[in-house]
């Protein structure tokens, strides 16, 4: 059975991020992995600062939840990448999340063409949701995550649920009425099979 870690970038606390989230992780569950959520509200994660004190195998010098989730992020098999499209993109929250991998990444004496360094070698998925459904919604979320994550850190897609039409934040969250909780509850039972 596998060990997934979820990352939630943010939305209300009963909004539609976090039933999605709650979705997934009963059909996860349901099967046998073990999967723990990390909200990045309660947990804070700043940028990276550049400050190149971390290289190589340090710890990053920012006294915040970062550190703490490493470990958690080492054992993970896979790593689930959770928000609101925020500006037609992943929260800033996600963003700073993925910046701090800066210091978790290793030496490589070989490295790839287009990669500096090693990171480690992940599993990873996305579940979005957002108020607009048109074609191209998610594009520049899904861009990002497919270009930073998965072709450069190395991490490798299991998939991603793009709940679009789920109602904008002036009002109730409204995923209760689309087939995207039954889809993430079907993503994480399907996982690994
Ligand atoms: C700051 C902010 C920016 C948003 N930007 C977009 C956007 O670019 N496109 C979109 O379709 N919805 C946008 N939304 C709507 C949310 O993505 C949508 O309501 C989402 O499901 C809210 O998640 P939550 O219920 O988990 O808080 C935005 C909402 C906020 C608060």
């Amino acid at each position: 059975m596998k060990n997934i870690l979820i990352i939630q970038g943010g939305g209300r606390a009963k909004g539609n991020t976090a039933q999605l989230i709650n979705a997934f992780v009963t059909g996860a569950k349901e099967v046998g992995h073990s999967a723990e959520v990390i909200s990045l509200i309660k947990n804070e994660v700043k940028g990276c600062l550049g400050c190149n004190a971390c290289r190589y195998g340090k710890p990053c010098i920012q006294k915040d939840a970062f550190n703490e989730i490493v470990p958690k992020i080492k054992n993970a098999d896979c790593i689930v990448f959770a928000s609101p499209l925020y500006f037609w993109t992943v929260s800033s929250r996600i963003k700073a999340f993925i910046e701090r991998f800066y210091c978790i990444a290793e030496k490589d004496s070989n490295p790839p063409v287009g990669r500096y360094e090693k990171y480690p070698i992940k599993d990873c998925a996305l579940l979005m949701t957002s108020a607009d459904n048109f074609f191209w919604t998610f594009e520049q979320a899904v861009f990002y995550y497919q270009f930073a994550l998965v072709n450069y850190i190395g991490f490798k897609d299991k998939g991603m649920i793009l709940a679009g039409g789920c109602g904008d934040t002036n009002g109730k969250p409204q995923i209760d009425k689309t087939d995207y909780l039954e889809k993430a509850y079907i993503f994480g039972k399907n996982l690994y099979s």
